[in-house]
């Protein structure tokens, strides 16, 4: 049996990948170190303990506290690492810095410091096409060479993670993989990114914020494929290399808000335009050519199937949504968007 420890296991893409890696009934057992921020929420992985016993284990501690994670990779006997867990909102990260660079960067460190220390089979780090920086609408893609330009403290902060991360393999030999996805969407994602913030508020007939005149553009990717694309990466990843992930799904936000609102039958007029994001990056696109040829992964549902599936899934789950959003989007993010 191969122990994957997780990081981050409770927030948005972690639970989902948990839930992938369970539902194979391989040979697998997870590991779920998560902090449980206000992003992390137990009720992600609710009925996971119950279902799995034997194959799942679940500790709330901070990736920044090197003496915990060492003792539980002892006690666990982990094989791999795949570091999920970050401050992963740009918002956030402009209204405090120090939090992403503390788990982001810090945290990042902590764990390759385990890794080397019990000579673990593979590091997987999870990194965003955010560290390219930004495009202009007509420019190319971006390859794993492009190189980073990081614009908010949040991608900043992942970038260098990155570089140490590259930095591990290249000092120490320690045998790591990163890779670099694009916009996920899907079951679970807390409220204060775009596709289940608006979902949110046009089920409640509230406005829907957009940031300057909604023309930024970003590449989406159904969370499952970005979930199958590490699985890959981290069985089959030549050591030392980074991977783009991305879904081929290039759309500007104002037109995938519009879409968002066809699906619920709710009137345009919901939406308004508030004052730009600071630095607000202009448009990402991946070219995920890499990963397609070398380990055979390429993303498999269609944008406007995968859509339709999310905004049906937040719908069936409204006591989620009502629980998370009570919990933190009434105290943070009103409050944010009223201020802009
Ligand atoms: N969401 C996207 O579109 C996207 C795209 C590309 C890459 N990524 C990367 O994927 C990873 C997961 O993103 P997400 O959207 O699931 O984020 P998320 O905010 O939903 O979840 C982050 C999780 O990390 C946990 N966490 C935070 N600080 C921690 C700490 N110090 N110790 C332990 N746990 C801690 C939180 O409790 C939470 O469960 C991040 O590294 C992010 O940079 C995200």
């Amino acid at each position: 049996m191969k122990k994957i420890l997780v990081t981050g296991g409770m927030g948005f893409i972690g639970s989902n990948f948990i839930r992938y890696i369970l539902s194979l009934n391989e040979d697998f057992k997870i590991i779920n170190v998560d902090k449980l921020t206000y992003a992390g929420n137990p009720e992600n992985l609710k009925e996971i303990d119950r279902k799995f016993p034997n194959e799942y284990r679940f500790y709330k501690n901070d990736i920044c506290d090197f003496a915990t994670i060492d003792k539980i990779i002892n006690k666990e006997e982990v094989d791999y690492i795949v570091n999920f867990a970050a401050e992963s909102h740009v918002d956030r990260s402009i209204d405090n810095p120090s939090i992403c660079c503390e788990t982001n960067f810090f945290g990042t460190q902590s764990l390759l410091n385990a890794a080397r220390k019990h000579k673990i089979e593979k590091f997987v780090q999870i990194s965003t096409d955010e560290v390219y920086g930004s495009l202009d609408f007509n420019d190319s893609p971006f390859t794993e060479s492009t190189h980073l330009s990081p614009n908010s403290p949040y991608s900043a902060s992942k970038a260098s993670a990155d570089l140490l991360v590259n930095s591990y393999y290249k000092t120490f030999n320690l045998p790591v993989n990163i890779t670099r996805c694009s916009n996920n969407y899907g079951p679970y994602q807390f409220p204060e990114k775009l596709i289940p913030l608006m979902i949110y508020n046009a089920t409640n007939d509230k406005e829907l914020p957009i940031y300057g005149k909604g023309i930024n553009i970003r590449d989406w990717i159904y969370v499952d494929d970005h979930c199958k694309a590490i699985l890959k990466v981290l069985l089959d990843g030549k050591i030392g290399q980074i991977y783009n992930i991305g879904g081929d799904s290039e759309i500007s936000n104002i037109d995938l808000v519009k879409k968002i609102l066809k699906i619920l039958d709710k009137p345009e007029s919901l939406i308004t335009f508030v004052t730009d994001r600071p630095g607000h990056d202009l448009r990402y696109a991946i070219d995920h050519n890499k990963i397609t040829k070398e380990l055979g992964w390429k993303p498999e549902i269609k944008f406007e199937k995968a859509l339709e599936l999310t905004v049906q899934w937040y719908l069936y789950n409204e006591e989620w949504l009502k629980n998370v959003t009570t919990k933190e989007y009434l105290t943070y993010y009103e409050k944010q968007y009223k201020n802009r």
